[in-house]
């Protein structure tokens, strides 16, 4: 009985040790996780910056191209802005597709694409390929003709670029690809078909 007694009262001198030790080892759980989520954000997950970053993007103005490709019997063709040029050594240009767009599944690596430059004279035939016309009738407008290897390319455009796909980069919605450039058509030097503010722009 005496032995329990001192059990009992042995208890009473660690029960504030033990719930300082959990409250410690607590905080230290709860800094842990504080600073693993600072870990997984990153500056510009902030969504409220949507508005100005499109209104930003809005000024960026730039040519306009129609992305266009070949698997097997079908064409399939997109309106890009996002379309740079990225080195010229090797000759290389960045395309960015939207994953949802109806071209997006017949880009692979080392598929080949064209891109074609547009003229002020395009901008009906850039609203088709942008969605005003069904992916599968879109080659119905325009000049176009298939090069030796099969890719369609528009024979007024100012230059058609034909790649291949060298890298796919997913980032985001949309997929970066890096194409190697292995031939170039140069067309008529005219008035590039401009984007800007959300319409095209008269670029003289
Ligand atoms: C001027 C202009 C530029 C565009 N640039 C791009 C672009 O760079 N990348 C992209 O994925 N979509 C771009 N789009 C949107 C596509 O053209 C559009 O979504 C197109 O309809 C592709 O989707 P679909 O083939 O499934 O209809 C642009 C549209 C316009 C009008």
């Amino acid at each position: 009985m005496a032995s329990d007694v001192r059990v009992i009262r042995g208890g009473a001198w660690l029960s504030p040790l033990i719930s300082s030790a959990v409250a410690a080892s607590t905080c230290w759980l709860a800094r842990l996780a504080r600073m693993m989520n600072r870990a997984d954000r990153k500056p510009g997950d902030d969504l409220s910056l949507g508005p100005s970053f499109k209104a930003a993007m809005r000024r960026l103005s730039s040519s306009v191209t129609i992305v266009s490709t070949r698997d097997g019997e079908s064409r399939w063709g997109m309106t890009a802005t996002a379309v740079t040029s990225l080195s010229a050594d090797p000759p290389s240009v960045l395309v960015c597709v939207n994953r949802g767009a109806s071209i997006r599944a017949h880009l692979r690596s080392e598929a080949r694409l064209c891109v074609n430059l547009l003229s002020s004279e395009h901008a009906a035939l850039s609203r088709a390929f942008s969605g005003e016309v069904e992916p599968e009738r879109r080659f119905e407008l325009g000049n176009w003709d298939d090069a030796d290897d099969g890719i369609p390319y528009l024979c007024d455009a100012m230059a058609s670029l034909f790649c291949e796909i060298d890298q796919l980069i997913e980032y985001g919605s949309h997929s970066v690809a890096v194409g190697r450039v292995y031939s170039v058509k140069l067309g008529p030097s005219a008035s590039p078909l401009i984007y800007g503010d959300g319409r095209f722009l008269d670029a003289t």
